[in-house]
């Protein structure tokens, strides 16, 4: 069974994959050709929503056991929730960009750097000191609830929310399904 590292590390490469491709030279033709700026539009979009479901899913209960299970916890939960927020805060002003913007491209090439940083941050600093301090049966524990609440999660970024486990677990699925409405309407997450 996967475990909570299994799981955060699949999202994370298919995280940085996106991330690589929209930082990719647009000037410069592929075999496709430059892509267009509809494409980047799309692409921007499944990785906000993929990396709202992700930081949700790492707010509700990977940072509150980082917190409870390592004696540094809170500091080291405490830098990564503010790179979260930050992020949170960049991705929901991308949302509302069109790629014809300028800011459109100042403002991922400010985000793919940060973002980078925070995925290493969490594999290189947080997760080999949380790796020698669970089971095997709670590692997989943990799996299981972020595997669970990502299914449940805002699809996009609320910056204004504070990031608080108990407050995350009981407004989330409400947020969600409003934010699935809303994504529905956009058609947004379609390709
Ligand atoms: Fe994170
Ligand atoms: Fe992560």
């Amino acid at each position: 069974m996967p475990d909570v590292f299994d799981i955060l590390r699949a999202d994370h490469r298919e995280i940085e994959q996106m991330l690589t491709v929209l930082g990719g030279d647009t000037t410069q033709a592929s075999p496709d050709g430059p892509m267009r700026p509809e494409t980047r539009k799309k692409l921007a979009e499944k990785l906000t929503i993929e990396s709202a479901k992700h930081e949700a899913a790492e707010e509700e209960y990977f940072w509150p056991t980082v917190r409870d299970r390592l004696p540094d916890g809170d500091r080291l939960a405490d830098h990564a929730v503010d790179q979260e927020t930050a992020a949170k805060q960049a991705l929901a002003r991308l949302d509302r960009l069109s790629p014809d913007d300028a800011e459109f491209d100042e403002l991922l090439s400010e985000y793919i750097p940060a973002a980078r940083e925070h995925i290493s941050y969490e594999e290189g600093t947080v997760w080999p000191a949380l790796q020698v301090q669970l089971t095997a049966a709670e590692a997989e524990e943990l799996g299981k609830n972020i595997a669970s609440a990502k299914k449940i999660a805002p699809t996009r970024p609320h910056p204004r929310t504070p990031p608080d486990p108990n407050l995350l677990k009981a407004a989330g699925p409400a947020v969600a399904a409003a934010d699935k409405v809303r994504d529905a309407l956009a058609g947004r997450g379609e390709n």
